[in-house]
C-alpha cells in the first residue's frame, strides 16, 4: 500500500505537501480580516467549518464554500479538474473577508496572523475520544501514516508521533496563545451538549446577529445526521485512493465518549497516567468523562 511521506518541521511531523512548501507557508500574509479555524486533526473541523460557514451565508445551504487551507491541499481540489492549484494559491486569490483553516500548532501559523491580529476559532476535542477518531482516519485515508493495531496506535499518539504532533501540545498551546490575541476557544463537547448556546458564542465572536430563525436552521443542518448525509461535508466525492469510506466513513459516529468501546481497562489506566503527567499544570480540562 501507499506509504505517505511525512518529515518533521520543528519537531512536527508534516506531510509533503506542508513540507515541500514550507517557506512558503511561513511567509503565508494574513490579513486583519481573515478568520482562521484551527483545530487538532479529528477535533471537529469539518463541523465547525460549515457552521461558520452557515453563518457567513446567513443559513443558506449553497455550494462548497468551506474555509481553504493555506498550508496544503484543499478539500475542494479533489473534486474539481486537474489542473489542480494548491491550497497556498487558493487562499492568496481569494476575496476577502477569507475563511481559512489549519491543524498547525500555534508555534507554527505564520507570524503574519499575529501580526495582523487576525481572528481565530479554535475547536478542541477530549484527546481519548481525538485518538478513536484519529486512528479510525488513519486506516480510512491514504494520506495519513497506517496506524497498526489500536494497542500500538495509543503509543504512536501519546508520543506524538502523529501528523500534526502531540494532542497535549497542541491544545495546551493554543490554550496558552487565546489570552495573548483574539483566540475563542471552544469544546467538542459543549457544542455536542448545546450547539445553540456555542453557535451564540461564534456569532458574538465574530459579530453577527441572525435571527433565531437562521439560528435554529443552522444547528439543524449541522447536525451529525445531516452532515453524514451531505456529500458537500462528508467527502465521500474524495477518490477511494485517498478515502476509503468502506473501511471508515470520515462522517463515522460524530459522538463523545466512544472511546469507551475501544479501550481496554489497562490501556485506560495507562492513557491516564500519561495524560496526568502531560496536563500537569495548565488550567485546561477536558470533559471526557460523558
Ligand atoms: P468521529 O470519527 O468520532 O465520528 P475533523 O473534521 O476535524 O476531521 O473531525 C472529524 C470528526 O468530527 C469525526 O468524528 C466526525 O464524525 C465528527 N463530526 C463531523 N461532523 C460532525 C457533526 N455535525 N456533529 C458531530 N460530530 C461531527
Amino acid at each position: 500500500s501507499l506509504v505517505p511521506e511525512t518529515k518533521e518541521i520543528n519537531g512536527i511531523l508534516l506531510t509533503k505537501t506542508i513540507y515541500n512548501d514550507w517557506d512558503k507557508i511561513w511567509n503565508f500574509q494574513a490579513k486583519p480580516d481573515d478568520l482562521l479555524i484551527a483545530t487538532y486533526a479529528k477535533s471537529g473541523t469539518t463541523w465547525t467549518q460549515e457552521i461558520v460557514d452557515m453563518i457567513q451565508n446567513d443559513g443558506n445551504v449553497k455550494k462548497c464554500q468551506r474555509a481553504n487551507t493555506f498550508d496544503r491541499q484543499p478539500f475542494i481540489e479533489w473534486i474539481m479538474p486537474p489542473p489542480f492549484i494548491s491550497g497556498f494559491d487558493l487562499a492568496i486569490n481569494m476575496p476577502s473577508p477569507r475563511t481559512l483553516k489549519t491543524h498547525l500548532p500555534v508555534q507554527l501559523v505564520p507570524p503574519s496572523f499575529w501580526k495582523q491580529n487576525s481572528k481565530i476559532i479554535y475547536m478542541a476535542r477530549n484527546a481519548k475520544d481525538c485518538l478513536v477518531s484519529y486512528y479510525h482516519f488513519s486506516r480510512m485515508n491514504k494520506f495519513v501514516p497506517e496506524p497498526g493495531t489500536f494497542e500500538e496506535y495509543i503509543d504512536t499518539f501519546l508520543n506524538g508521533r502523529v501528523l500534526w504532533g502531540s494532542w497535549f501540545d497542541h491544545v495546551k498551546g493554543w490554550w496558552e496563545a487565546k489570552d495573548k490575541h483574539q483566540i475563542l476557544y471552544l469544546f467538542y463537547e459543549d457544542m455536542k451538549e448545546n450547539p445553540k448556546r456555542e453557535i451564540q458564542k461564534i456569532l458574538k465572536f465574530i459579530e453577527k446577529d441572525i435571527s433565531e430563525e437562521i439560528l435554529n436552521k443552522i444547528i439543524h443542518h449541522t447536525s451529525f445526521d445531516i452532515m453524514k448525509d451531505n456529500p458537500m461535508a462528508n467527502y465521500t466525492s474524495m477518490p477511494i485512493s485517498i478515502m476509503d469510506h468502506s473501511i471508515s466513513p470520515f462522517m463515522r459516529k460524530g459522538m463523545t465518549g466512544d472511546w469507551k468501546n475501544h479501550f481496554t481497562v489497562a490501556q485506560n489506566e495507562k492513557f491516564d497516567e500519561y495524560y496526568k503527567k502531560k496536563m500537569a499544570g495548565t488550567t485546561l480540562t477536558f470533559r471526557t468523562e460523558i
